[in-house]
């Protein structure tokens, strides 16, 4: 079992493959960063595999890929399949922005990837393009459509943006009911990567919007996910993410992995240590006392604040290090 300095059981790996995206949202990535990670310092899958294999001896159970957009490292579904075969009942999962799926739903599906989380922040073209900073919406479509049809599991994360699609709140929870999935709405994170003259919505205010068509309960946090769950009258279930309140730090059972190799203990800091080296060169012990010590060094809770935030507040972090 994985034990952090609080006393937490980190049972949760996110992995990202790669730092590059096909989108540009701006809460995220508004512009190509100035420097990319050279293509020659990322780790190769199978580099990245044996670190995986250490967390996974050690106690992680549930492992997510991520980018950047994990769809655009190549044969991505064999780096899947590495994982399955060593460990079939783990749960597998991607997040996506879907722009590729329609092309390679099925190919993940049969190399073993149990489930997708996928972003969906607009129904409407334009609006889509606004955010995404390219024609994206038909396509991500297309991709939602052909996970369903694989028969992948499905949630939609959407990050409401006051001013640009505040307004789709509930026209994005209605499309996620008829296909029978659940959607996480998403309070913005404020990061120094992201466009500086966003503001996103309150979770308050989040449930405000569904508050005006229909009456919610509130079920809960899902074990150590940072999604707080509501029911709404007629039992569909959707998710918010409120990272301000941050009272899920408290359980927070996850690392994450960048593509070159470094070992981030919390979302919100860029503190970090690397395994690359270990991995290079197949040192399993040295790979894992980088894992123990980041345990050890992990922080208690992020500081984005629930008040408006102060200067010192915005996160460092580039989110697309890791996909969130
Ligand atoms: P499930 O396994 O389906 O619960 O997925 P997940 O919520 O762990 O994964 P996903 O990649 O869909 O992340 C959803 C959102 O939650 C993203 O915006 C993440 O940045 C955010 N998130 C995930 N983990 C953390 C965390 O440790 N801290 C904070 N503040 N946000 C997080
Ligand atoms: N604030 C909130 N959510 C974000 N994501 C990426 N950047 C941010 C941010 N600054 C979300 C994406 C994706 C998920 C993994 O993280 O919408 O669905
Ligand atoms: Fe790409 Fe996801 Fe970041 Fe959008 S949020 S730019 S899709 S990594």
């Amino acid at each position: 079992m994985l034990i952090d300095g609080h006393g937490r059981t980190v049972n949760y790996l996110r992995v990202s493959v790669t730092e590059r995206c096909n989108f540009r949202c701006q809460y995220c990535m508004p512009e190509k960063p100035f420097s990319w990670v050279p293509k020659e310092n990322l780790l190769s899958f199978e580099e990245l595999f044996l670190f995986m294999k250490v967390a996974i001896d050690e106690g992680v159970t549930k492992i997510r890929i991520t980018g950047g957009e994990p769809l655009l490292r190549e044969d991505l579904d064999s780096f899947v399949k590495m994982i399955h075969d060593y460990k079939p009942d783990i749960d597998l999962a991607l997040t996506t922005n879907a722009y590729l799926l329609p092309q390679t739903a099925q190919r993940l599906k049969d190399a073993g990837l149990k489930r997708l989380n996928i972003s969906l922040d607009s129904l409407k073209p334009e609006i889509a393009h606004k955010i995404a900073q390219k024609d994206v919406l038909a396509q991500v479509l297309k991709g939602i459509d052909k996970a369903l049809e694989v028969g992948l599991g499905v949630k939609i994360n959407m990050v409401p943006l006051k001013g640009i699609n505040d307004d789709e709140i509930l026209d994005i929870m209605d499309y996620c009911k008829k296909r029978n999935i659940k959607v996480r709405f998403i309070e913005y994170m404020e990061n120094r990567h992201a466009n500086i003259d966003l503001r996103g919505m309150h979770g308050r205010e989040i449930l405000d919007k569904v508050k005006e068509k229909h009456t919610i309960h509130a079920l809960g946090r899902e074990g150590a996910s940072p999604s707080f769950n509501y029911k709404i009258e007629d039992g569909y279930e959707f998710g918010l993410i409120d990272p301000h309140k941050h009272d899920f730090c408290e359980n927070c059972n996850r690392i994450r992995l960048t593509a070159e190799g470094n070992l981030i203990p919390c979302l919100y800091f860029d503190e970090a240590m690397s395994i690359a080296k270990a991995v290079k060169e197949g040192d399993i012990e040295g790979a894992s006392k980088v894992l123990a010590q980041v345990l050890k060094d992990k922080p208690k809770e992020n500081r984005w604040s629930e008040d408006n935030p102060n200067e010192e507040d915005i996160s460092t972090r580039a989110f697309y290090e890791t996909g969130g």
